[in-house]
Protein backbone atom coordinates (compact mmCIF):
# COMPACT_ATOMS: atom_id res chain seq x y z
CA UNK A 1 0.00 0.00 0.00
CA UNK A 2 1.33 3.69 -0.58
CA UNK A 3 1.42 6.19 1.84
CA UNK A 4 -1.14 8.54 1.63
CA UNK A 5 -1.09 12.26 2.34
CA UNK A 6 -4.24 13.22 5.02
CA UNK A 7 -2.57 16.63 5.29
CA UNK A 8 -6.02 18.95 5.53
CA UNK A 9 -4.71 22.54 4.22
CA UNK A 10 -7.64 25.52 5.81
CA UNK A 11 -5.80 28.64 3.96
CA UNK A 12 -2.59 28.92 6.30
CA UNK A 13 -3.41 26.74 8.70
CA UNK A 14 -2.03 23.27 7.88
CA UNK A 15 -3.36 20.13 9.86
CA UNK A 16 -1.66 16.87 10.23
CA UNK A 17 -5.18 14.83 9.26
CA UNK A 18 -8.59 16.25 9.17
CA UNK A 19 -10.00 15.00 12.25
CA UNK A 20 -10.73 17.24 15.21
CA UNK A 21 -13.39 17.34 17.87
CA UNK A 22 -16.36 19.86 17.95
CA UNK A 23 -16.12 22.32 20.56
CA UNK A 24 -17.67 21.79 23.81
CA UNK A 25 -17.97 18.27 23.25
CA UNK A 26 -14.06 17.10 24.31
CA UNK A 27 -12.61 19.59 27.37
CA UNK A 28 -9.74 19.80 27.33
CA UNK A 29 -8.76 16.40 26.11
CA UNK A 30 -7.48 15.43 29.70
CA UNK A 31 -10.32 13.25 30.83
CA UNK A 32 -9.55 11.17 27.43
CA UNK A 33 -6.20 11.23 27.05
CA UNK A 34 -6.04 7.17 27.84
CA UNK A 35 -8.45 6.16 25.15
CA UNK A 36 -7.39 8.67 22.48
CA UNK A 37 -3.73 10.20 22.56
CA UNK A 38 -4.65 13.77 21.89
CA UNK A 39 -1.31 14.20 19.34
CA UNK A 40 -3.42 12.02 17.00
CA UNK A 41 -6.14 14.57 16.44
CA UNK A 42 -5.62 17.15 13.60
CA UNK A 43 -6.01 19.80 15.87
CA UNK A 44 -7.48 20.26 19.19
CA UNK A 45 -10.51 22.63 19.82
CA UNK A 46 -11.10 23.99 22.90
CA UNK A 47 -14.87 24.58 24.39
CA UNK A 48 -15.49 28.25 23.21
CA UNK A 49 -13.97 30.77 26.48
CA UNK A 50 -16.00 33.81 27.10
CA UNK A 51 -14.58 37.45 28.52
CA UNK A 52 -16.01 36.95 32.09
CA UNK A 53 -16.50 33.64 33.83
CA UNK A 54 -19.95 32.36 33.34
CA UNK A 55 -22.11 29.31 34.55
CA UNK A 56 -23.77 28.59 31.74
CA UNK A 57 -27.34 26.85 31.92
CA UNK A 58 -29.28 25.34 34.80
CA UNK A 59 -29.87 21.76 34.28
CA UNK A 60 -30.91 19.40 32.40
CA UNK A 61 -28.61 20.68 30.03
CA UNK A 62 -28.77 17.26 27.77
CA UNK A 63 -31.88 15.31 26.23
CA UNK A 64 -31.09 12.64 23.82
CA UNK A 65 -33.94 12.60 20.53
CA UNK A 66 -34.75 9.60 17.87
CA UNK A 67 -31.07 10.04 16.80
CA UNK A 68 -29.65 13.21 18.09
CA UNK A 69 -29.00 14.91 21.09
CA UNK A 70 -30.54 18.32 22.03
CA UNK A 71 -28.16 20.67 24.15
CA UNK A 72 -28.59 23.27 26.47
CA UNK A 73 -25.34 24.07 27.94
CA UNK A 74 -25.09 27.67 27.26
CA UNK A 75 -21.58 28.12 27.37
CA UNK A 76 -20.31 28.14 30.82
CA UNK A 77 -16.55 29.30 30.86
CA UNK A 78 -13.84 30.23 33.17
CA UNK A 79 -13.72 33.41 31.52
CA UNK A 80 -10.19 34.20 29.76
CA UNK A 81 -7.89 35.32 32.47
CA UNK A 82 -8.60 31.69 34.51
CA UNK A 83 -8.58 29.70 31.33
CA UNK A 84 -5.05 31.12 29.77
CA UNK A 85 -3.68 30.41 33.37
CA UNK A 86 -5.20 27.15 33.99
CA UNK A 87 -6.19 25.43 31.26
CA UNK A 88 -3.98 26.88 28.52
CA UNK A 89 -0.48 25.52 29.60
CA UNK A 90 -1.59 22.10 29.58
CA UNK A 91 -3.51 23.00 26.08
CA UNK A 92 -0.85 24.16 24.40
CA UNK A 93 1.33 20.58 25.07
CA UNK A 94 -1.18 18.61 22.96
CA UNK A 95 0.87 17.89 20.33
CA UNK A 96 -0.84 18.91 17.82
CA UNK A 97 -2.46 22.20 16.42
CA UNK A 98 -4.39 24.25 18.93
CA UNK A 99 -7.52 26.16 18.19
CA UNK A 100 -9.32 28.60 20.69
CA UNK A 101 -13.19 29.18 20.45
CA UNK A 102 -14.05 31.82 22.08
CA UNK A 103 -17.83 33.55 22.09
CA UNK A 104 -19.28 36.96 23.61
CA UNK A 105 -22.45 39.02 23.11
CA UNK A 106 -20.95 41.71 21.65
CA UNK A 107 -17.64 42.76 19.36
CA UNK A 108 -15.28 44.52 21.36
CA UNK A 109 -15.87 40.59 23.91
CA UNK A 110 -14.58 38.76 21.02
CA UNK A 111 -11.70 41.38 20.16
CA UNK A 112 -10.69 41.84 23.69
CA UNK A 113 -10.48 37.94 23.98
CA UNK A 114 -8.46 37.42 20.76
CA UNK A 115 -5.82 40.21 21.29
CA UNK A 116 -5.27 38.48 24.72
CA UNK A 117 -4.52 34.82 22.93
CA UNK A 118 -2.52 36.46 20.56
CA UNK A 119 -0.20 37.17 23.18
CA UNK A 120 -0.04 33.45 24.23
CA UNK A 121 2.00 31.05 22.39
CA UNK A 122 1.34 27.50 21.35
CA UNK A 123 -1.82 28.93 19.85
CA UNK A 124 -2.79 27.71 15.56
CA UNK A 125 -6.02 29.67 15.45
CA UNK A 126 -8.99 31.32 16.59
CA UNK A 127 -12.60 29.79 15.85
CA UNK A 128 -15.35 32.39 16.75
CA UNK A 129 -18.54 30.76 18.07
CA UNK A 130 -21.13 33.22 16.24
CA UNK A 131 -23.47 30.97 16.40
CA UNK A 132 -24.57 29.17 19.78
CA UNK A 133 -28.67 28.61 20.10
CA UNK A 134 -28.26 28.47 23.61
CA UNK A 135 -27.42 31.97 25.12
CA UNK A 136 -29.43 35.07 24.86
CA UNK A 137 -27.20 36.96 21.90
CA UNK A 138 -26.09 33.96 20.94
CA UNK A 139 -27.49 33.78 16.93
CA UNK A 140 -27.49 37.55 17.04
CA UNK A 141 -23.75 37.73 14.48
CA UNK A 142 -24.74 34.70 12.97
CA UNK A 143 -27.83 35.89 11.28
CA UNK A 144 -27.51 39.18 9.85
CA UNK A 145 -24.21 39.36 7.37
CA UNK A 146 -23.57 42.61 8.03
CA UNK A 147 -23.18 42.37 11.74
CA UNK A 148 -21.47 38.72 11.46
CA UNK A 149 -18.99 40.49 8.75
CA UNK A 150 -18.38 43.45 11.64
CA UNK A 151 -17.26 41.14 14.45
CA UNK A 152 -14.81 38.77 12.12
CA UNK A 153 -13.44 42.24 10.89
CA UNK A 154 -12.84 43.30 14.51
CA UNK A 155 -11.20 40.36 15.45
CA UNK A 156 -8.63 40.52 12.32
CA UNK A 157 -8.10 43.92 13.13
CA UNK A 158 -6.53 42.70 16.07
CA UNK A 159 -4.87 39.06 15.58
CA UNK A 160 -2.67 37.56 12.87
CA UNK A 161 -3.53 34.14 14.20
CA UNK A 162 -6.05 32.42 11.50
CA UNK A 163 -9.56 33.15 12.06
CA UNK A 164 -12.46 30.98 11.70
CA UNK A 165 -16.07 31.70 11.57
CA UNK A 166 -18.46 29.35 13.21
CA UNK A 167 -21.29 29.58 11.30
CA UNK A 168 -25.39 28.93 12.07
CA UNK A 169 -27.06 26.98 9.87
CA UNK A 170 -30.17 28.57 11.43
CA UNK A 171 -30.13 31.08 8.63
CA UNK A 172 -31.81 31.24 4.69
CA UNK A 173 -28.84 31.84 3.04
CA UNK A 174 -25.58 29.82 4.55
CA UNK A 175 -23.72 30.68 1.74
CA UNK A 176 -24.15 34.31 1.93
CA UNK A 177 -23.11 34.57 5.80
CA UNK A 178 -19.62 32.46 4.92
CA UNK A 179 -19.08 34.99 2.09
CA UNK A 180 -19.74 37.88 4.41
CA UNK A 181 -17.30 36.38 6.75
CA UNK A 182 -14.87 35.85 3.73
CA UNK A 183 -14.83 39.41 2.63
CA UNK A 184 -14.52 40.45 6.66
CA UNK A 185 -10.73 38.61 6.08
CA UNK A 186 -12.55 35.10 8.05
CA UNK A 187 -9.25 32.52 6.71
CA UNK A 188 -11.83 29.80 7.32
CA UNK A 189 -15.61 29.11 8.39
CA UNK A 190 -17.36 25.62 10.37
CA UNK A 191 -20.11 24.53 9.31
CA UNK A 192 -22.51 24.03 10.93
CA UNK A 193 -23.23 24.94 15.01
CA UNK A 194 -26.40 23.18 16.18
CA UNK A 195 -29.63 23.50 14.99
CA UNK A 196 -32.28 25.25 17.10
CA UNK A 197 -34.75 22.56 18.44
CA UNK A 198 -37.06 21.63 20.98
CA UNK A 199 -38.10 18.68 23.15
CA UNK A 200 -41.64 18.70 25.05
CA UNK A 201 -42.31 16.97 28.64
CA UNK A 202 -45.39 15.71 28.44
CA UNK A 203 -45.86 15.39 32.13
CA UNK A 204 -44.81 18.59 32.80
CA UNK A 205 -46.42 20.04 30.05
CA UNK A 206 -43.61 21.59 30.03
CA UNK A 207 -40.10 22.14 27.43
CA UNK A 208 -37.35 19.85 29.22
CA UNK A 209 -34.97 22.42 29.37
CA UNK A 210 -35.68 25.90 31.73
CA UNK A 211 -34.90 27.88 28.67
CA UNK A 212 -37.06 26.20 26.50
CA UNK A 213 -34.91 25.46 22.81
CA UNK A 214 -31.96 23.61 22.61
CA UNK A 215 -29.56 22.97 20.09
CA UNK A 216 -29.93 19.90 18.18
CA UNK A 217 -26.61 17.63 16.90
CA UNK A 218 -25.65 14.18 15.60
CA UNK A 219 -26.97 11.60 13.05
CA UNK A 220 -30.11 13.30 12.67
CA UNK A 221 -28.98 16.08 10.96
CA UNK A 222 -26.76 14.61 9.24
CA UNK A 223 -28.02 15.39 5.49
CA UNK A 224 -29.13 19.03 6.71
CA UNK A 225 -25.56 19.77 7.89
CA UNK A 226 -24.24 17.84 4.17
CA UNK A 227 -26.49 20.13 2.19
CA UNK A 228 -24.80 23.28 4.19
CA UNK A 229 -21.42 22.56 3.33
CA UNK A 230 -22.32 21.83 -0.17
CA UNK A 231 -24.13 25.34 -0.62
CA UNK A 232 -20.85 27.09 1.13
CA UNK A 233 -18.62 25.52 -1.30
CA UNK A 234 -20.34 26.38 -4.34
CA UNK A 235 -20.94 30.04 -2.94
CA UNK A 236 -18.36 31.10 -1.40
CA UNK A 237 -14.46 30.05 -1.69
CA UNK A 238 -12.47 29.54 1.84
CA UNK A 239 -11.86 26.45 3.44
CA UNK A 240 -14.64 24.50 5.43
CA UNK A 241 -14.64 22.46 8.65
CA UNK A 242 -17.68 20.62 7.96
CA UNK A 243 -19.70 18.95 11.33
CA UNK A 244 -22.74 17.89 12.42
CA UNK A 245 -23.79 14.12 12.93
CA UNK A 246 -20.36 12.74 11.62
CA UNK A 247 -20.10 8.97 13.44
CA UNK A 248 -18.11 7.25 11.00
CA UNK A 249 -15.60 7.38 8.35
CA UNK A 250 -18.35 7.43 5.68
CA UNK A 251 -19.81 10.36 6.84
CA UNK A 252 -16.46 12.35 7.11
CA UNK A 253 -16.02 11.56 3.72
CA UNK A 254 -19.46 12.84 2.38
CA UNK A 255 -18.57 16.07 4.35
CA UNK A 256 -15.02 16.44 2.77
CA UNK A 257 -16.60 15.10 -0.94
CA UNK A 258 -18.92 17.92 -0.09
CA UNK A 259 -16.52 20.19 -0.02
CA UNK A 260 -15.22 20.08 3.77
CA UNK A 261 -11.02 20.57 4.02
CA UNK A 262 -11.51 19.27 7.84
CA UNK A 263 -14.31 17.55 9.81
CA UNK A 264 -15.65 18.13 13.59
CA UNK A 265 -17.17 15.48 15.68
CA UNK A 266 -18.74 15.97 18.86
CA UNK A 267 -21.30 13.93 19.65
CA UNK A 268 -20.19 11.06 18.06
CA UNK A 269 -17.39 11.16 20.82
CA UNK A 270 -19.79 10.35 23.70
CA UNK A 271 -21.22 7.28 22.20
CA UNK A 272 -17.91 6.14 20.69
CA UNK A 273 -14.93 8.02 22.35
CA UNK A 274 -12.76 6.43 20.42
CA UNK A 275 -14.57 7.55 16.93
CA UNK A 276 -12.14 10.06 15.64
CA UNK A 277 -9.23 7.77 15.81
CA UNK A 278 -11.29 5.73 13.98
CA UNK A 279 -12.55 8.19 11.28
CA UNK A 280 -8.92 8.55 10.99
CA UNK A 281 -8.01 5.02 9.62
CA UNK A 282 -11.07 5.18 8.02
CA UNK A 283 -10.06 7.88 5.57
CA UNK A 284 -6.84 6.73 5.02
CA UNK A 285 -7.69 2.94 3.88
CA UNK A 286 -10.52 4.79 1.63
CA UNK A 287 -7.63 6.83 0.24
CA UNK A 288 -5.22 3.77 -0.02
CA UNK A 289 -8.50 1.86 -1.58
CA UNK A 290 -9.18 3.90 -4.11
CA UNK A 291 -5.60 5.58 -5.05
CA UNK A 292 -6.10 8.68 -4.10
CA UNK A 293 -2.73 10.24 -3.13
CA UNK A 294 -3.53 13.38 -1.11
CA UNK A 295 -6.78 14.32 0.96
CA UNK A 296 -6.91 17.44 -1.48
CA UNK A 297 -7.45 15.69 -4.11
CA UNK A 298 -11.54 14.57 -2.63
CA UNK A 299 -12.29 18.04 -1.43
CA UNK A 300 -15.51 19.05 -3.21
CA UNK A 301 -15.57 15.89 -5.35
CA UNK A 302 -19.03 15.38 -5.44
CA UNK A 303 -19.69 19.04 -6.97
CA UNK A 304 -18.07 17.62 -10.40
CA UNK A 305 -21.70 16.88 -11.82
CA UNK A 306 -21.62 15.89 -15.19
CA UNK A 307 -24.19 18.13 -17.30
CA UNK A 308 -26.04 21.65 -16.58
CA UNK A 309 -25.40 22.87 -13.29
CA UNK A 310 -21.99 21.89 -13.04
CA UNK A 311 -19.62 24.51 -11.28
CA UNK A 312 -16.11 22.87 -12.18
C1 LIG B 1 -22.72 19.20 24.67
C2 LIG B 1 -22.36 20.16 23.57
C3 LIG B 1 -21.66 21.33 23.87
C4 LIG B 1 -21.30 22.22 22.86
N1 LIG B 1 -20.61 23.37 23.17
C5 LIG B 1 -20.21 24.19 22.17
C6 LIG B 1 -19.40 25.34 22.44
O1 LIG B 1 -19.01 25.62 23.57
N2 LIG B 1 -19.04 26.12 21.39
C7 LIG B 1 -19.42 25.85 20.10
O2 LIG B 1 -19.04 26.58 19.18
N3 LIG B 1 -20.17 24.76 19.81
C8 LIG B 1 -20.56 23.93 20.81
N4 LIG B 1 -21.29 22.82 20.52
C9 LIG B 1 -21.60 22.53 19.11
C10 LIG B 1 -20.53 21.60 18.52
O3 LIG B 1 -19.26 22.19 18.56
C11 LIG B 1 -20.83 21.22 17.07
O4 LIG B 1 -21.17 22.35 16.31
C12 LIG B 1 -21.87 20.15 16.89
O5 LIG B 1 -22.19 19.51 18.09
C13 LIG B 1 -21.31 19.16 15.89
O6 LIG B 1 -22.23 18.16 15.58
P1 LIG B 1 -22.14 16.68 16.18
O7 LIG B 1 -22.24 16.86 17.65
O8 LIG B 1 -23.34 16.01 15.60
O9 LIG B 1 -20.85 16.05 15.77
C14 LIG B 1 -21.66 21.92 21.52
C15 LIG B 1 -22.36 20.74 21.23
C16 LIG B 1 -22.69 19.85 22.22
C17 LIG B 1 -23.42 18.58 21.85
Amino acid sequence: MGVVDVTANLGSLSLKNPVMPASGTFGCGSEMDEIIPRSELGALVTKSVTLEPKPGNPGPRLFETACGLLNSVGLPSPGIDAFVRDELPFLREAGTALIVSIAGERACDYTRIAARLSEEPGISALELDLSCPNVDRGLWFSSDPGLLGEVVAAVRGVTALPVIAKLSPNVADIAQMARAAQEAGADAVSAVNTFSGLAIDIRSRMPVFPRGPGGLSGPAVKPLALKAVWDIFRGASLPIIGMEGIVSARDALEFILAGASAVAIGTGNFVNPRVMLEVIGGIREYMEGSGLESLGQMVGAAHRLPGPGANS
